[in-house]
């Protein structure tokens, strides 16, 4: 199968889909693949590593969309590639389709095979290429969180480790699940005073389990969360309710509850957040300030460590491009579950449920078309 491979045109998106140990992966079980030129650069990885890896390098995006069976992304496609696309083409990407019905529509038109990594779901319910990027964003919420506790950026001016006679920072972490789980493991790390808060019972044992007396695992309740809003110093946001928006659990009229010049990371703003207050910012401009409350609502958070991501997210995704560019995609879904979740449009068919729902659009059961 014939892979194309383009350089991301969203803005301060600087991952790519293909590594150039990737690519070689693709190349020595006989796909071709062809990078569009700088397509790695902002990640890190130049054309003469992919080059020595076996790939093609091209300029003209046109071009790569004319040749490739499988278009191989990051982001879902943006307008000005809708008109690239040919029909029967498998675009293997991020598509968050039950976001956005102008791409939805414009995707079933061009009759392209749509696999979104997103819905990729193991037979347990994981899901094993959005899980890296929950890893990355939790682990980063408390770089950033304590970056702007920092005076200059805004913050109290405290340090989460403490010194020896000065009590360490305070972190709260509302979500103990993958994003929750990697707050922990920095905030702990670097000395911070962690309390964690979640509704499900075998979640906070698990917490337990791992971290021990180094957090305090508690029930999210509304005296709970204004506990930690009274004593923290960085509040993470952490929640997730699968497939719906992430509850309001901060209030606005709670903000006064904070020490002046904290700090609130919502890592649920790509959900619509769990605090009232907060709003989607870009990595250019990060943060704002309500009540004396620094507010960090960015909703691509792994894009500030491209490197790390792309590593991590293409170590995700290339077992399955590989089964799909080996076997093609009806029989990929055939032996593989995950892969036939991971499909959402078929040929000008939606092919899953939530997105048809989503637009109130027909939903054709995937086992009825091949
Ligand atoms: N901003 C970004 O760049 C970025 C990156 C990755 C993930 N995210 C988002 O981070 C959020 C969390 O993702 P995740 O992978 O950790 O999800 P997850 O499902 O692993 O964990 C969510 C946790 O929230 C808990 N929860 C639900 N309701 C709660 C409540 N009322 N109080 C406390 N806890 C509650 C659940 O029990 C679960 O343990 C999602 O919205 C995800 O989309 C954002």
């Amino acid at each position: 199968m014939k892979i194309g491979c383009l350089k991301e045109i969203k803005k301060h998106e600087y991952r790519v889909g293909l590594t150039p140990s990737d690519v070689k992966s693709y190349v020595n079980r006989g796909h071709p693949v062809t990078m569009q030129k700088h397509a790695g650069e902002a990640a890190g990885f130049s054309d003469d590593e992919y080059i020595r890896a076996g790939a093609d390098i091209v300029d003209d995006r046109k071009r790569i969309f004319d040749q490739s069976e499988m278009i191989i992304k990051v982001k879902e496609p943006l307008p000005e590639e809708y008109p690239l696309f040919h029909e029967g083409q498998i675009l293997f990407t991020y598509l968050h389709l039950a976001a956005d019905r102008t791409l939805t529509e414009a995707l079933l038109k061009a009759g392209i095979i749509g696999i979104a990594y997103e819905t990729i779901e193991e037979n347990e319910g994981r899901l094993p290429c959005l899980q890296p990027m929950s890893e990355i964003a939790g682990r980063l919420a408390v770089q950033e969180g304590a970056k702007y506790l920092e005076k200059t950026f805004g913050g109290r001016g405290v340090l989460l480790g403490g010194v020896p006679g000065v009590e360490r920072g305070k972190v709260g972490i509302i979500g103990g699940g993958v994003v929750g789980t990697n707050a922990c493991k920095i905030a702990t790390g670097i000395g911070a005073e962690v309390t964690v808060l979640d509704i499900d019972a075998r979640r906070l044992a698990y917490l337990d389990d791992i971290f021990g007396s180094r957090i305090t695992a508690l029930y999210s309740t509304d005296a709970n969360i204004e506990k930690v809003l009274r004593e923290c110093d960085l509040i993470i946001g952490a929640v997730l309710l699968p497939g719906a928006k992430a509850p309001t659990l901060v209030k606005r009229d709670q903000l006064h509850l904070m020490k002046p010049g904290a700090v609130i990371v919502d890592v649920a703003v790509d959900q619509g957040g769990c605090v009232e207050t907060i709003k989607p910012t870009t990595h250019d401009n990060p943060v704002y300030v309500i009540d004396g409350v620094v507010h960090y609502g960015v909703a691509n958070m792994p894009g500030a460590v491209a490197l790390t991501s792309t590593k991590a997210l293409t170590s995700a995704t290339l077992p399955y491009g590989l089964m799909i560019a080996s076997l093609g995609v009806e029989e990929a879904c055939r032996r593989s579950n995950p892969i036939k979740r991971g499909v959402n449009l078929y040929k000008g068919k939606c092919v899953y449920e939530n997105v048809a729902k989503a637009f109130n659009m027909p939903y054709t059961l995937i086992d009825d078309l091949f």
